[in-house]
């Protein structure tokens, strides 16, 4: 195992009827500014949970951070909680607005433009924040990381600053989802587990059997997450399993990928199309290109989640990459570039970034433009 330093301060706060405790959760003499999306908390409820129990409160509400938030709509917000001398923030939402409130968190700190802390990656003084979460799949209600698009220059970066002083989770504000978004968000679950766990075998026993048990989890949960009746303790299992999966907890001591999401992120910038969607055609490129390098672990997981053990090992290789993308299409998403109307102008645009930026990204840092390019042509 590498060295590492574990410290996730977020206070999880899970189950039913939990967002009545936002009073006593959050301290009484702060000015809060209560951040939503475009208005999905109005029509199940959550708002008006969220207004309840924190009735007689001094807060103020910002509406319209978007899915894939835009730094455009971000900076009126830093410039709406300056304005209230806002000293706590309360994201209530999917990991958008999430998300843009972190980069708000940290630009209510700063004075230049929010889009400097984005290209500088990181910046450490915030205004604390927490979370209502009502959409799984980003595990931003518990972790540092966020990212925000630039919809003038159609890009999208990854930031990094403080995590949530604590997070709601009550499953019953899934029960809301369009099927498609929890579609989205088991597939970006399962795939923030490939890319901390599809990389050389023998680092960690313990990191790989966690990664397991949620790649175990969502397989099981997913159709009847995705069922007209989906039920309390099915959506807990799919809430829980998307925050363990992206809050450092499973990448302790081993080494990590992310190309597929730093794939996935351009054609996000480029299409508008939905995160989770993006993986679910990217991963299946990315494990084609590089089942050499990633051997030993498609193995051990072609044999640990899907049964495969008889043949050769290349035979097993390609009925393991073949029943991952099963897995993605029986969630109804698409597993081609062509089905989303993606082609050949687009590969050129991501090899040409990804070769102006110089990048070189994966657990072997060798997902450069060309590789990206190979990549990209494997999902067509
Ligand atoms: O805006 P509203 O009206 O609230 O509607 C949202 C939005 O349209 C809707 N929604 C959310 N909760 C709902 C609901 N509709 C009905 N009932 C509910 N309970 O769902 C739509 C999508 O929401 P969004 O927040 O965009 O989804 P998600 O949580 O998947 O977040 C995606 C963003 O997170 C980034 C992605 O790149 C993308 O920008 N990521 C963040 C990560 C992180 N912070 O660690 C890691 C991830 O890999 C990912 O990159
Ligand atoms: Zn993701």
């Amino acid at each position: 195992m590498n060295n590492f330093v574990y410290h996730n301060p977020t206070k999880l706060v899970f189950g039913k009827g939990q967002i009545a405790r936002l009073a006593e959760l959050i301290p009484a003499e702060k000015h809060v500014m209560i951040t939503f999306g475009g208005g999905s908390v109005k029509r199940n409820g959550v708002y008006e949970q969220v207004v309840n129990a924190l009735a007689g409160r001094d807060f103020v509400e910002f509406w319209g951070i978007e899915p894939n938030p835009s730094v455009e709509t971000l900076r009126k917000a830093i410039a709406l909680g300056k304005e209230h001398k806002v000293d706590f923030l309360l994201a209530v939402g999917g990991g958008s607005v999430v998300d843009g409130t972190k980069l708000i968190s940290a630009g209510l700190m700063y004075d230049g433009d929010a889009w400097d802390l984005v290209l500088k990656g990181s910046y450490n003084k915030t205004v604390p924040l927490a979370t209502v979460l009502t959409m799984s799949a980003t595990g931003s209600e518990m972790n540092n990381g966020a990212v925000i698009s630039r919809y003038e220059t159609k890009e999208k970066y990854a930031f990094y600053s403080n995590y949530p002083v604590f997070s709601i989770l009550d499953p019953e504000t899934l029960f809301s989802l369009p099927k498609r978004q929890i579609a989205c968000g088991l597939a970006d679950t399962f795939v923030h587990v490939l890319e901390q766990y599809m990389t050389t075998t023998g680092q960690s026993r313990l990191m790989d059997r966690w990664s397991e048990g949620i790649l175990h989890t969502v397989v099981e949960t997913a159709p009847q997450a995705l069922s007209d009746k989906p039920d309390y303790d099915t959506m807990s299992e799919y809430m829980l399993s998307a925050t363990l999966a992206l809050n450092d907890m499973i990448r302790m001591g081993v080494s990590q990928d992310w190309a597929t999401h730093m794939i996935g992120h351009e054609l996000t910038a480029l299409h508008g199309l939905t995160h989770g969607a993006t993986l679910a055609i990217v991963i299946n490129g990315t494990l084609r290109v590089l089942r050499d390098q990633k051997h030993a672990k498609l193995l051990q997981y072609g044999e640990r989640i899907w049964g495969i053990t008889g043949g050769s090992e290349e035979e097993r290789i390609d009925r393991t990459i073949a029943r991952t993308e099963e897995f993605f299409r029986s969630l109804g998403l698409s597993t081609h570039l062509a089905e989303e109307g993606i082609g050949e102008a687009t590969i050129a645009e991501v090899e040409r970034r990804f070769n102006a930026q110089g990048v070189h990204y994966g657990e072997a840092g060798n997902v450069d433009g060309a590789m990206a390019r190979r990549i990209l042509e494997a999902c067509l």
